[in-house]
């Protein structure tokens, strides 16, 4: 067996990271002047008008203004009442709304044009949570890149992604857009994805400005329903909650967006604990905060003010700089200034933060430098961009199960079955936010299977039964089709005989997103039961997943020898599940969210607590549920190979790790198979006393290795003591002395471990 050179991996430090390169930091001595100077000119409505962002109709994402707005929308952006805009589409629109800012207004203050480019502008990539499944930055950057370089060419200048809520909820719909339930993973997806947006340089012709949302805690709704209740503990804000947003600053995000829910009574939008005290204090952030939309005008029906005038004061109060769509700041701010009841250095401070972004974006050189009609025609058609989803797809899909070796499976195979709802759906692997991803334009699994395999193969598809009955579409409530089996008999027939069937299940693309939480996250509509038919007559299938979210799919995972999970893929959707089909790609993504068995597990997380009871005891006493096991279906960092590995012990380089000091975890991956592959490497630890409770397992680290067959390698981690630190009871981050676990392996369910002791 082949050696090769060990090496290091030197660990993020998620919270005491050193804060964005020279680059990417938003403030600079000679804008800050040119700031001042604009200031001085500024009257008080004009600086008001910075912090005012309007939603274009063309587009909604969020509930409609009234009709007839537009007109009135355009009057004050000529009135240099408008800051920025969202949702105003492609670089003659663009162009033509900032010709009105700047041609219009007293003083010429480019507006900020901004989309939800959430995974791809017009070529669509994985939906963020099947891109973090790749445990590849590099991907996940790439990813960004495209995303920013396609939407600056068509006129945007600023994403409202990455979103970076953790999420152990897997009911709450807007887990498709995250990183899923891992803070330290979460961290490194969301600095990838700003580093992708924004470039090396936010000024670059093919760079958009990033937004860290929802700050903060959004993902923590009580029983995963959309937009609800949120009471955390402050260690839970702080060690789970925070990283990835202090991990963005530190990337140099540009904005940061806050969220819809309240905290402990507190609407995140008024909060000066988080906006003030901890973003703009303690991380010393530059940038601007946006609200959600209309979540100041929110703070009203939260019962948190009585009108929308207390609602502005007590927003930028807390640091909420610019308002999306509450249209509070216009009407009332003024009047706070006037009245003493607000400081204007609040006003200056939030608009010095807006102008910040505008000039880091070089808007005061040409407001119109993003708005070019040709650039954006030969941007969008760029055909590597295709390539890149393809990529990033295929580097996304994750091998549940592959009994007996069934994939992959045989080009030359002499009749493959394709069936199932979304085996021929050119729409649903668009995913949810997908931006101008043309509708219906993705490579469906039919087409990539039929593009793969030889000449002389057959495919037979059936649809079987539809997944949903009458409109779908970003502001429709879903029907599932609970009655038309009238596609049964064509699929049993499809499935009879075939050498293979490929059953593509999952969610519809409407079935994830904002406002889309579900009770039941099973398999909607009749799919299991078409399953159940197609088994009958052959037991040779592969279930393809498609979806935004954990399944909870314990009979599935039960009755067929292969699933693979593919996510909404994206674009080149067909093409990439089909790369790993037929073995051109090995699989080597791991789960980034635990998928329960059922949905009474929720929320659920591997880096759970230990609890007073958490071993088996005779009786009943103990933290368990009596009927079902407390484990997972899948858990978190989970996902097969072609290919087997396999793992030494760790060996660490001292039995102490001191203050100061650095401690190396060792461990030899070997190719135990006869295949090349990748195996993302984990590494976890568990401090086993803390002032605060800490959780039994807490990833630190990861390095995904390839290794050809019978390859062995060793991979190193460098564990430093500002790895183990945390948010102490005293309110500290700092690592506490005493004993710690530290495990290695291919997922967090699958270690061995070892133990040292920090000084
Ligand atoms: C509401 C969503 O919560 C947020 O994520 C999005 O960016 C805004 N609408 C703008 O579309």
């Amino acid at each position: 067996m082949r050696r090769l050179v060990s090496f290091v991996a030197v660990l993020g430090v998620v919270m005491t990271a050193s804060g964005p390169s020279a680059a990417q930091a938003l403030v600079d001595p000679a804008s800050e002047k040119r700031i001042d100077a604009l200031l001085a000119q500024m009257t008080l409505e004009e600086k008001i008008g910075q912090l005012n962002q309007y939603s274009s109709n063309l587009d909604l994402t969020g509930p409609a203004p009234s009709a007839g707005d537009q007109k009135r929308v355009y009057d004050q952006v000529r009135g240099g009442q408008v800051g920025s805009l969202l949702n105003v589409v492609g670089a003659d629109a663009t162009r033509r709304a900032q010709q009105l800012a700047v041609e219009g207004s007293r003083l010429k203050i480019p507006m900020l044009f901004g989309l939800d480019v959430i995974h791809g502008y017009r070529t669509i990539f994985p939906v963020p949570l099947g891109e973090a499944a790749s445990f590849d930055m590099a991907l996940v950057e790439r990813s960004a890149r495209v995303a920013a370089t396609e939407a600056a060419a068509a006129g945007q200048h600023w994403t409202f992604a990455p979103m970076l809520d953790i999420a152990r909820d897997a009911r709450w719909g807007r887990v498709m857009e995250g990183a899923g339930e891992d803070p330290y993973l979460g961290a490194q997806v969301g600095a990838a994805r700003v580093r992708g947006f924004q470039g090396r340089e936010l000024g670059a012709l093919d760079t958009i400005a990033a937004c860290a949302k929802h700050y903060a805690a959004y993902g923590y709704a009580e029983g995963g329903r959309d937009y609800n209740t949120v009471d955390i503990s402050e260690s839970t804000l702080r060690n789970v909650v925070l990283p990835p947003f202090k991990a963005a600053v530190d990337a140099g995000v540009a904005t940061v967006m806050n969220s819809f829910n309240e905290i402990g009574g507190v609407p995140a939008t008024g909060s000066a604990h988080l906006q003030r005290e901890i973003l703009k204090g303690e991380w010393a952030f530059q940038g601007f905060v946006v609200s959600d939309w209309g979540s100041i005008g929110e703070m009203v029906p939260h019962g948190y003010v009585e009108n929308l005038e207390q609602a502005a004061r007590a927003a930028i109060q807390a640091g909420s700089d610019m308002d999306m769509e509450s249209r509070a700041y216009v009407p009332h701010l003024a009047g706070l200034v006037r009245s003493g009841a607000v400081s204007e250095k609040l006003v200056d401070d939030a608009v010095r933060r807006v102008l910040r972004v505008k000039f880091k974006l070089r808007l005061f050189e040409d407001p119109y430098r993003y708005s070019d009609a040709a650039r954006e025609k030969q941007v969008l058609a760029d055909p590597r961009h295709q390539q890149a989803a393809r990529e990033v797809a295929r580097g996304s899909i994750v091998l549940l199960k592959n009994e007996g070796g069934l994939l992959p499976l045989d080009k030359a195979a002499k009749r493959i079955a394709v069936i199932g709802p979304l085996a021929a759906d050119k729409d649903s692997p668009l995913g949810g936010w997908r931006a101008q991803g043309q509708d219906g334009s993705a490579v469906s699994l039919l087409e990539g299977v039929k593009a793969a395999v030889s000449a002389a193969t057959r495919v037979d598809h059936a649809q079987g039964a539809a997944l949903t009955t009458g409109r779908r579409g970003f502001v429709y409530e879903l029907t599932f089709n609970t009655s038309d089996r009238s596609g049964f008999p064509a699929a049993v027939e499809a499935a009879r005989g075939a050498d293979v069937v490929v059953m593509a299940l999952g969610e519809d693309a409407f079935q994830t997103g904002e406002g889309r939480s579900q009770v039941d996250i099973g398999l909607k509509g009749l799919q299991e039961e078409l399953l159940r038919a197609v088994l009958e007559v052959n037991k040779k299938v592969v279930v393809v997943l498609m979806n935004g979210r954990p399944l909870a799919i314990p009979a599935v995972a039960e009755s067929v020898p292969a699933i693979v999970e593919a996510w909404h893929a994206g674009s080149q959707a067909g093409n990439a599940i089909a790369d790993v089909l037929f073995g051109d790609t090995n699989p080597s993504g791991k789960l980034p969210m635990s998928f329960p068995r059922s949905v009474g597990q929720l929320p659920m997380s591997y880096a759970r607590k230990s609890t007073g009871r958490p071993g088996q005891v005779p009786l009943v006493f103990w933290s368990h549920y009596t009927d079902s096991p407390n484990e997972p279906l899948f858990p978190f960092g989970y996902g097969l190979s072609y290919t087997t590995f396999s793992y030494s012990e760790p060996k660490l380089s001292a039995p102490e790790l001191a203050q100061g000091g650095e401690l190396r975890v060792a461990v030899t991956l070997t190719n135990t198979g006869s295949r090349a592959g990748s195996e993302v490497v984990q590494l976890y630890v568990r401090d086993l006393v803390g002032s605060v409770t800490r959780p039994v397992k807490e990833l630190k680290g990861f390095q995904k290795v390839a290794l050809g067959p019978g390859e062995s390698r060793e991979v190193v981690f460098a564990l430093k003591p500002s790895d183990l630190a945390f948010y102490t009871a005293a309110g500290l981050f700092e690592a506490e002395p005493g004993a710690f676990r530290v495990f290695v392996g291919g997922s967090s369910r699958d270690v061995k471990e070892a133990g040292f002791t920090l000084r």
